[in-house]
């Protein structure tokens, strides 16, 4: 039996359901924001009310990226070229957002490095683990890592002086599971390349990093979780998007905006009983 509401109680329960997600009048700081999904992030938090903080590592990118979001949802919001490997760079960021804000309620730690081999001829004999260059594999636990080790240090640490604030380590499917390198085999089954060694490692240590800080600062109001997305159709080869496709119980790849949704459900209210777990947005990929 179908319940009608009245129209007076219909837009109550509306406007319930945008205060649970709304983050009007908060401060969240998206890294990598210039990136495919960082850009997205961005987008998400601002047209959920959030005064949105870009940083990369292309300060001009980030300046531009930040008055289009300013124009576009009529928010305050602020770009700033920060380095995540650099503790200078990353304070000189959180000084102008406090002394801009006044507050930060978000973090999304976004920005990593997933090695693409540029040089096709070289793409195998590069990836194969057995040659895989260790300043690739150092490089990734820089920045994938230790960066969003330093990121959460610095913002973080404001968040737990303060009792509030929900943080987002962005990991992804080979955080949990291996990477299926038949997925980059193609038709005429010469495997292109190889996914790399150091991206399901960062990841999944991303993981873990998550529970050790959502305990750590549970009884100081940090939310802390991980948003794990799937693969985000970007200009692949064809026999890639199919081969992955078929992997997902969807039968696609993610499109960027697919994980809007999930990063305001994290970054709000919403999910207010919600820490040191693993959102996962796959298309099922990592259920089958
Ligand atoms: N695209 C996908 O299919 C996919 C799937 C699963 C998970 N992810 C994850 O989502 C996140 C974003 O991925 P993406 O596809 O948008 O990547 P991307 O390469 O498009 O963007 C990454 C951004 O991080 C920035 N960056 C790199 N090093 C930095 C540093 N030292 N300091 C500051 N910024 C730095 C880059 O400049 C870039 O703008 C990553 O954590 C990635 O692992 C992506």
């Amino acid at each position: 039996m179908s319940v009608i509401k009245k129209p007076a109680e219909k837009s109550r329960v509306a406007a319930e359901a945008a205060e649970l997600f709304s983050l009007e009048g908060r401060t969240a700081i998206v890294t990598g924001a210039l990136g495919l999904l960082g850009h997205e992030h961005c987008l998400a938090l601002a047209s959920a009310g959030a005064n949105v903080i870009v940083l990369d590592l292309d300060d001009d990118g980030c300046g531009v990226f930040a008055s289009e979001l300013s124009d576009r949802f009529e928010r305050t919001t602020f770009g700033v070229g920060t380095d995540i490997t650099s503790r200078t760079s990353l304070r000189a960021a959180c000084e102008y957002v406090l002394a801009e804000f006044g507050r930060i309620d978000v973090l999304v730690n976004n920005a990593a490095v997933n090695d693409k081999f540029e040089n096709p001829l070289m793409a195998m004999e590069l990836s194969g683990f057995e040659q895989y260059p260790l300043d690739a594999w150092e490089r990734s636990i820089q920045v994938n890592l230790t960066g969003t080790f330093l990121t959460s240090q610095i913002f973080g640490a404001e968040m737990a002086r303060v009792g509030n604030g929900s943080i987002i380590n962005v990991a992804s499917t080979y955080a949990m599971v291996a990477p299926d390198q038949r997925l980059y085999q193609r038709p005429d089954g010469i495997q292109a390349f190889l996914k790399s060694p150091a991206y399901s490692t960062t990841k999944g240590a991303i993981l873990a990093f998550t529970k050790y800080l959502a305990a750590y600062w549970g009884n100081r109001g940090v939310r802390v979780n991980s948003l794990s997305p799937g693969g985000v159709e970007n200009g692949q080869e064809n026999y890639f998007i199919e081969n992955y496709a078929n992997r997902t119980m969807l039968g696609r790849m993610a499109q960027p905006a697919d994980y809007r949704g999930a990063l305001m459900f994290l970054a709000s209210d919403a999910s207010s009983y919600m820490t040191g777990a693993n959102l996962v947005v796959d298309a099922g990929w990592t259920a089958w």
